[in-house]
């Protein structure tokens, strides 16, 4: 078991990505802390993970008020006594319009989940992080993160500043045996990347289909990944075996991009 006994927070675990990896870090051997905005959808996911033997905490928080951060990192330690590991798996994708048509509250709010939730939530663990001289973050960025992505000017200026977090902490925190790393999924198969495709191919005036075999197209390996697929990769950066790894932008795209 590559994560035993370690003791993880997943944010935004109630949905695809984010519940896979709750369940592959909880098959590793960790005790994971669900963590999302709306107890229904927690209580559901877990539920759902119970069925294959998941036992967990559930907490509810929204990302974006330090108070509620703070309160559900104070809860996972009385919990847990610890906090080795942090996944930012939370997401806001906001409207798909061109910058000039972009509200700015619509800015505002892909801001909050995509960038300064993640700030937050690092803000919050690194204390008691550098207090055990040990850690390990990993954010969930994607190819908009390294590439502007039309349409999703928000979305992608987030991203890029969360790499920007991750390498800032990783040198800052490194000295403490912290790691963090961020993750760059293209498409992952999930209801969110359906409504992609929709809301797409109503901007460009094509059909959802079409878009989707761009998106195809511009992968190497001509398909997207499963959230299984995601949550093997977190194993890795959450584990022993990616050791020496730290302020890395993994790209985990299929090839889509390779810089
Ligand atoms: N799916 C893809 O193709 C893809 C590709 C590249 C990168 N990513 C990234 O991977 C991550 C997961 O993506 P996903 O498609 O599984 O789901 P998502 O739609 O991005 O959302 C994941 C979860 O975030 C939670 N969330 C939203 N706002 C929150 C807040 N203020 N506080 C706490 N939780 C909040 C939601 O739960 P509640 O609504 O219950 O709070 C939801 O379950 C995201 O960061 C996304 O940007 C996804």
């Amino acid at each position: 078991m590559k994560l035993k006994d370690r003791k993880a927070i997943v944010i935004g675990a109630a949905q695809a990505i984010g519940n896979a990896i709750a369940l592959a870090f909880f098959e590793e051997g960790a005790d994971v802390a669900l963590v999302g905005r709306h107890s229904n959808n927690l209580s559901e996911a877990r539920r759902n993970l119970s069925n294959k033997g998941f036992e967990g905490l559930e907490v509810v928080a929204d990302i974006t008020d330090e108070a509620q951060v703070d309160k559900m990192v104070d809860t996972v330690i009385e919990e847990y006594g610890r906090i080795d590991i942090l996944v930012n798996c939370a997401g806001h994708i906001g409207p798909t319009l061109p910058l000039q048509e972009l509200k700015k509250s619509d800015w505002d709010a892909v801001m909050a989940v995509n960038l300064t939730g993640p700030y937050l939530c690092c803000k919050s663990v690194l204390k008691q992080m550098i207090k055990q001289g040990s850690g390990n973050i990993i954010s969930l960025s994607g190819t908009a993160g390294k590439e502007g992505m039309p349409l999703r000017a928000a979305l992608s200026a987030a991203k890029w500043g969360l790499r920007g977090l991750t390498q800032t902490i990783a040198r800052e925190a490194g000295p403490y045996g912290i790691r963090a790393n961020a993750l760059l999924p293209g498409g992952v198969y999930s209801p969110r990347l359906q409504h992609v495709f929709e809301e797409r191919a109503l901007a460009l005036n094509t059909t959802p289909e079409d878009v989707e075999q761009g998106f195809l197209d511009a992968s190497a390996l001509g398909r997207f990944a499963s959230p299984e697929e995601v949550a093997r990769a977190c194993v890795f950066l959450a584990s022993d075996d990616s050791s020496m790894i730290t302020g890395e932008s993994l790209n985990f795209s299929g090839g889509a991009i390779m810089h």
